[in-house]
């Protein structure tokens, strides 16, 4: 069994989405996944903008959702962006995503509870949601390490902030 840990990260509007991005992009190593869950418009792809450029990529970050994966030079690794609403099991066959997911980058899978059987065992998993206006409560599970330590890390801050 994996270890988990659970967060909560409450946005009051984009720049605290971007904040939780940022520090998410300064955790991040080669092999990182993060799978982002959430109905549409609730800011899996504004939440990758943020990640993105604050791993230094410099193209314009955009929905992957037809190409399904996009990939990025940033500055210290790449950046795989993927958007798997429109996966079907044989695309997913060809792409060969664990070269991605166990590769030299970092991934973003957008969607990612539909592929759930595909992804790693070990992955953060963060479902936005709606909140009013431009608030969003962002629920965080960490399933293995160090996804699993870093919620503990974001419960720390979430404490102090509230103290
Ligand atoms: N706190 C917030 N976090 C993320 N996006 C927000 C927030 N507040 C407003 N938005 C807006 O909501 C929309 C989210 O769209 P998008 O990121 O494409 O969602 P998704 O990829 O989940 O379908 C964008 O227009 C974004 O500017
Ligand atoms: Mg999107």
């Amino acid at each position: 069994m994996e270890t988990t840990s659970e967060a909560i990260w409450h946005a009051a509007g984009r720049e605290q989405t971007a904040e939780l991005a940022r520090l998410l992009a300064e955790w991040s190593r080669p092999g990182t996944v993060l799978a982002l869950d959430g109905d549409l418009g609730a800011g899996k792809t504004t939440f990758s903008q943020a990640f993105a450029a604050a791993i230094g990529v410099k193209a314009v970050v955009n929905s992957p959702t037809f190409t399904i994966i996009k990939e990025y030079e940033g500055l210290a690794m790449p950046f795989y962006h993927m958007d798997v609403y429109r996966l079907s099991q044989e695309e997913a066959d060809e792409l060969g995503l664990d070269d991605y997911f166990y590769g030299e980058g970092v991934t973003i899978v957008e969607w990612a509870r539909l592929i759930e059987e595909l992804l790693p065992p070990e992955r953060l998993e963060l479902f936005l949601e709606h909140a009013g206006g431009d608030a969003r409560v962002i629920r965080i599970k960490g399933i293995g390490e160090p996804y699993a330590a870093w919620c503990e890390v974001l419960n720390e801050m979430g404490e102090q902030k509230n103290e």
